[in-house]
């Protein structure tokens, strides 16, 4: 208690945390503790849509006008960033984008701004609640406002419509990857599970000329996906079709389920595997894109962050190890014949055929 005491006084006289947390082991923790700060920043940021305010240097009083915020709380959100190498300042009191923060405008090629929204938004609200869902098992998101997730979202367009832009970047940013490990070549018709706005589809057949595609999803999503096709000049051959994957799916050969069965608990993602497994031919042939546990070790913290993360904002929704999808797959008819990497410690491409 003494060095704790001491330590934290250590501090408080500015002696320099590097030299405390020399002095006391352990009190590394400290600044741990304080790291949702960062995030929180950032959060506002996005919020605020600073990033695309500062398209050129201004100062603290012009970006208070343009957002509608206080200059003085303003000024000190920005100093607060600036100090962590999010925005600089010039001589005439101008703050600008730090080069690592362009992904914060809304119209950069790959765009953090939706991401960081949901996750300060509702992926916050379910963080919340880490130790009620830790001691009741239910998700911190159904916790903190009564309904799942998914079904907040149907009652919340806007929101929706973010969850989709911010997913799809990533998939974009994913879709190279995976598309390069997929076996397609004798298959005619994918049938992508949980597709969301469909841009890995659009990425696959783009990659696959002789393939058609369904893209499935809750009918909230339908809206953006059916644009999406259009936009990429698809609509030939890729439909989205919306439906309950906890009950049916669209008929076809094969099966992509990307990022969407660690959203839910064993029980659920056993249940659309088997829905999946009852329209699967004999020769057909499933893919699951998702993060495989213990993988290595260099990706490790991150996956256990996303276990967490998962586990509060879904329906008790989990990453898994390769033995975790070997049995999830069993129970549903299926047999886990690969697991190929990627570039990426959450995107692995799990292949699987039908057993009987
Ligand atoms: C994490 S997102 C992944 C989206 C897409 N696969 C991707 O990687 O970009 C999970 C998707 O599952 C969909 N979903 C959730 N519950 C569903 C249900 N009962 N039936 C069909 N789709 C559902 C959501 O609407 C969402 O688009």
């Amino acid at each position: 208690m003494r060095f704790l005491i001491e330590g934290l006084q250590s501090i408080w006289r500015n002696i320099g945390y590097g030299l405390v947390a020399r002095r006391y082991e352990g009190l590394d923790l400290y600044a741990m503790m304080h790291m949702f700060w960062f995030s929180r920043a950032i959060h506002t940021m996005a919020d605020l849509r600073l990033a695309d305010h500062l398209k050129q240097p201004r100062t603290a009083r012009e970006l208070a006008e343009l957002t509608g915020c206080q200059a003085d709380p303003l000024e000190r959100l920005l100093m607060f960033l600036k100090s962590s190498g999010v925005l600089t300042l010039d001589g005439q009191s101008r703050f600008q984008l730090h080069r690592r923060a362009l992904t914060m405008a809304s119209d950069a090629a790959i765009s953090l701004r939706p991401w960081a929204d949901v996750l300060g938004n509702e992926v916050w609200k379910a963080a919340t609640q880490l130790t009620q869902t830790v001691r009741s098992g239910t998700g911190g998101f159904e916790l903190a406002t009564g309904q799942t997730y998914w079904e907040f979202l149907a009652g919340h367009a806007d929101r929706r419509a973010c969850f989709d832009e911010g997913m799809g970047i990533w998939t974009q940013v994913h879709s190279p990857e995976v598309v390069r490990k997929l076996r397609l070549k004798d298959r005619k018709v994918l049938v992508d599970v949980g597709g969301g706005g469909g841009r890995m589809m659009i990425a696959i057949l783009k990659a696959n000329p002789h393939l058609q595609g369904i893209v499935f999803d809750r009918e909230e999503t339908m809206s953006t996906a059916r644009r999406n096709i259009a936009e990429a000049g698809l609509s030939d051959r890729l439909q989205a079709r919306s439906g309950n994957f906890l009950e049916d799916v669209p008929e076809g050969d094969s099966y992509l389920i990307k990022h969407a069965l660690h959203d839910w608990r064993d029980e659920f993602a056993t249940q659309i595997l088997q829905a999946v497994r009852r329209r699967t031919p004999e020769n057909g042939r499933l893919f699951i894109v998702d993060a495989v546990l213990g993988q290595d070790r260099a990706g490790e913290r991150f996956r256990r962050l996303l276990d967490i993360q998962q586990l509060l904002w879904t329906r008790e929704g989990k990453e898994r190890t390769q033995d975790d999808f070997t049995k999830l797959l069993s129970a549903a008819r299926f047999r886990l014949d690969k697991v190929r990497r990627t570039a990426f410690h959450d995107v692995s491409v799990i292949e699987a055929s039908p057993t009987r």
